[in-house]
């Protein structure tokens, strides 16, 4: 009961978190488990629930297929959200949207140019976490990709996800404030504040005081479609490589919650309209890899939609800073790989305490 750690914990502390996409709820919840006695607020333009182009979490697909290949800190934030997945997948699959299923991911490309090996080790560095199996057979293989791989994976309904996430944290006695803040000061003023986070995403870009201009936006297209007749057991993904601006991908969001077609990824693009033209190519390149999906006019499309992944040169901000009468912790520039580091992004946010 006292070690000095449990001792610390149990100081009434307050926390600010600025930002409530997954980066700043799961860093919230992450507080909350290892500050109990804490007093956390998080304060944010958007709440779960909105729809906004300055708000990408309700965008995304989402999925887990690491992009990381650092054989560093950003795999190791990809590894313990895996973890997590499958506990919460195994545990409260239904209620928290997180659902184990398989992907099938294609390249057109060359194993040694794909952007899948891990620097030093030359291999997929997820490949004995999440089983994967080379596809060799001509049925499973997709017609001019070069490899092929099925990996245990899981799929996250962020619809449902995002609320599940904001519940949890106010069952935990997290406050929730609906609030703009356009000077950092304001939050960094007063010395009762132990930290702020700061988990903006993109907004960080135009944040007033040290405008971060590392971010860019990675621009991507999706759609949602009803579920088709055929039950969809997979999720499928191809690009020329992990990371490329043609990227195809197919998250069926089951049982009940339709299919998530997509996309692209345009770096530097900040336009939120939709392309109606672009969304048809989407459905000729989804169907071609799910044949499950059936034929691009026989797609019951829900809705359109466009978000803005917060990419930033060098990769995500995870680091503490001395401000004014607090700590500030950065926790944004997840880029398109927000939900599957959540939990590792928040771990190690939390540790820089
Ligand atoms: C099409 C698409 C597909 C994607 N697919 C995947 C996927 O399969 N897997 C995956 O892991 N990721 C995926 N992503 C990426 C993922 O969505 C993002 O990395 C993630 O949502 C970023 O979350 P965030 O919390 O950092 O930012 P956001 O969700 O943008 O949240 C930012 C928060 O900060 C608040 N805020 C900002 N500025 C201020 C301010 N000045 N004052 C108050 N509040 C402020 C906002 O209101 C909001 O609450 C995808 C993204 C897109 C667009
Ligand atoms: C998004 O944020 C930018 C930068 O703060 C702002 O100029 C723009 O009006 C916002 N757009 C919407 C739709 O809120
Ligand atoms: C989850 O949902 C599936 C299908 O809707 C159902 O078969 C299963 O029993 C549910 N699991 C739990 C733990 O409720
Ligand atoms: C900080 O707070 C003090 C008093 O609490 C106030 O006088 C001062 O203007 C504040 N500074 C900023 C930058 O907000
Ligand atoms: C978040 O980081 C950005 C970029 O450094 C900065 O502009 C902004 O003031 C920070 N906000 C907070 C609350 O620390």
């Amino acid at each position: 009961m006292d070690s000095p750690k449990q001792k610390f914990s149990s100081e009434k502390m307050t926390f600010k978190i600025l930002g409530a996409g997954v980066v700043g709820l799961t860093t919230a919840l992450e507080l909350a488990a290892r500050y109990p006695l804490a007093r956390i607020q998080i304060l944010a333009t958007h709440l779960p629930g909105d729809r906004s182009i300055n708000y990408t979490s309700p965008w995304a697909g989402a999925n887990w297929l690491s992009v990381a290949t650092d054989n560093g800190r950003q795999e190791n934030w990809d590894r313990v959200t895996y973890k997590k997945f499958e506990e919460l997948a195994d545990g409260k699959g239904n209620e928290s949207g997180v659902k184990r299923m398989p992907i099938w991911a294609f390249y057109d490309s060359e194993k040694e140019d794909a952007g899948i090996l891990s620097q030093g080790t030359g291999k997929v560095w997820y490949e004995g976490m999440a089983g994967l199996r080379w596809l060799k057979e001509k049925e499973e293989m997709r017609e001019g990709a070069k490899l092929g791989y099925e990996a245990k994976s899981f799929v996250v309904n962020v619809q449902v996800y995002l609320p599940w996430l904001q519940n949890e944290a106010l069952k935990k006695g997290v406050e929730m404030l609906r609030t703009t803040v356009t000077d950092i000061r304001e939050l960094t003023n007063d010395s009762d504040v132990k930290a702020v986070f700061n988990c903006t995403g993109l907004g960080s870009y135009s944040l007033k005081g040290v405008e971060d201009k590392l971010l860019y936006p990675t621009r991507g297209q999706v759609m949602l479609v009803e579920n088709p007749k055929t039950p969809m057991e997979r999720m499928y993904f191809r690009s020329p490589q992990r990371v490329n601006k043609d990227t195809t991908y197919v998250f069926p969001r089951n049982p009940g919650g339709g299919v998530i077609l997509g996309g692209c990824r345009f770096d530097n693009e900040w336009d939120g309209e939709v392309d109606l033209e672009f969304a048809e190519d989407i459905k000729r390149r989804c169907c071609a890899l799910a044949p499950e999906l059936g034929k691009p006019e026989d797609l019951k499309v829900i809705q359109h939609a466009v978000g803005l992944r917060p990419s930033r040169k060098g990769g995500p901000r995870l680091e503490r800073e001395s401000m004014g009468k607090t700590m500030v912790i950065h926790n944004y520039g997840a880029g398109g790989a927000g939900y599957q580091a959540s939990w590792g992004l928040a771990k190690d946010a939390v540790d820089l305490l």
